[in-house]
C-alpha cells in the first residue's frame, strides 16, 4: 500500500493557517488527519502554551526553543505510523516555524543551523504551502500572544525567506515547496489554490514511498 502524504502548511502569525489546514484535511477525507504545533496538550506542550500565554514565564531561549522541537519528536513515531497506515497528516507548522521563530530573536550562538539541529532526523514534508500576506497585521486577535508584534513579525518574515534561500537545498526546494501569495483572496479562493497543489502533488507522486528527513 502507498503511504500517506506528509504536507505542511507554515507562515507568519494570522496568515490563515488553521482555517486551511483545517479545510484541507476536510477536503481529503476520511483518510487525513490534521496536527498542529506546538501540539499545546502533551506535557510538553502545556509548558510551551504557559510560555507563549504568560509574559511572566521566562525560559532561556535556547530551552524553549528545545521544548519546541521535543514536542514534534514526541508525536513523530505516531505520525509515521499513520502515513504508513496510507493516511494523509496536514500539519500546521513544523521545523520552519522552529527555526525561522527563535532564529529571529538573534540570541548569540543561535544562528540558523544551530537552531535546526535537534530537527534533525524528524520527517521532512512531502509537500510545504508557505502562505504569505501583507496585511494579516490586521486579523483578529493579533497582538495576544508573545511573538505577536510587526516588528518581532518582520524579523521572522527575513528568517523564513533565509531559510529557504540559503539553507534548504535547492533541489527539494524547487520540488516540495511552493509559496502562496493570499493577499486580498478570500479563505475560499485561499482553500482552492491550496486543495489544487496538493492534489497534482498527491497524482503526482502516488506511487513514491521513501521518506525524506531533515
Ligand atoms: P500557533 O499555535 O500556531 O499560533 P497561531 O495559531 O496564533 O498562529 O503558534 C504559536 C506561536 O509559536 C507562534 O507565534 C509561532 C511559535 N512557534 C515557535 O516559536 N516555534 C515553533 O517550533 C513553533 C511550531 C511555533
Ligand atoms: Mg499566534
Amino acid at each position: 500500500m502507498a503511504r500517506g502524504k506528509l504536507i505542511l502548511i507554515e507562515g507568519l502569525d494570522r496568515t490563515g493557517k488553521s482555517t486551511q489546514t483545517e479545510k484541507l484535511v476536510k477536503s481529503l477525507g476520511d483518510n487525513a488527519l490534521l496536527v498542529k504545533f506546538p501540539e499545546r496538550s502533551t506535557q510538553i506542550g502545556g509548558l510551551i502554551d504557559q510560555y507563549l500565554t504568560n509574559p511572566e514565564f521566562l525560559l532561556p531561549d535556547q530551552a524553549i526553543h528545545l521544548l519546541f522541537s521535543a514536542n514534534r519528536w514526541e508525536i513523530a513515531e505516531s505520525m509515521k505510523r499513520s502515513l504508513l497506515k496510507g493516511q494523509h497528516v496536514v500539519m500546521d507548522r513544523y521545523v520552519y516555524s522552529g527555526v525561522a521563530y527563535s532564529a529571529a530573536k538573534d540570541t548569540k550562538g543561535m544562528d540558523l543551523n544551530w537552531c535546526l539541529q535537534p530537527d534533525k532526523g524528524l520527517l521532512k514534508p512531502d509537500l510545504t504551502l508557505f502562505l504569505t500576506n501583507s496585511d494579516s497585521e490586521l486579523r483578529q486577535g493579533f497582538g495576544e500572544e508573545r511573538y505577536e508584534c510587526t516588528d518581532f513579525q518582520d524579523k521572522v518574515r527575513g528568517q523564513f525567506a533565509a531559510i529557504f534561500d540559503t539553507l534548504e537545498d535547492p533541489d527539494y526546494k524547487s520540488k516540495h515547496i511552493k509559496f502562496l501569495d493570499t493577499t486580498h483572496k478570500t479563505i475560499e479562493e485561499v482553500h482552492q489554490l491550496v486543495r489544487a497543489v496538493t492534489s497534482d502533488y498527491i497524482q503526482g507522486h502516488a506511487d513514491v514511498n521513501e521518506f525524506i528527513y531533515f
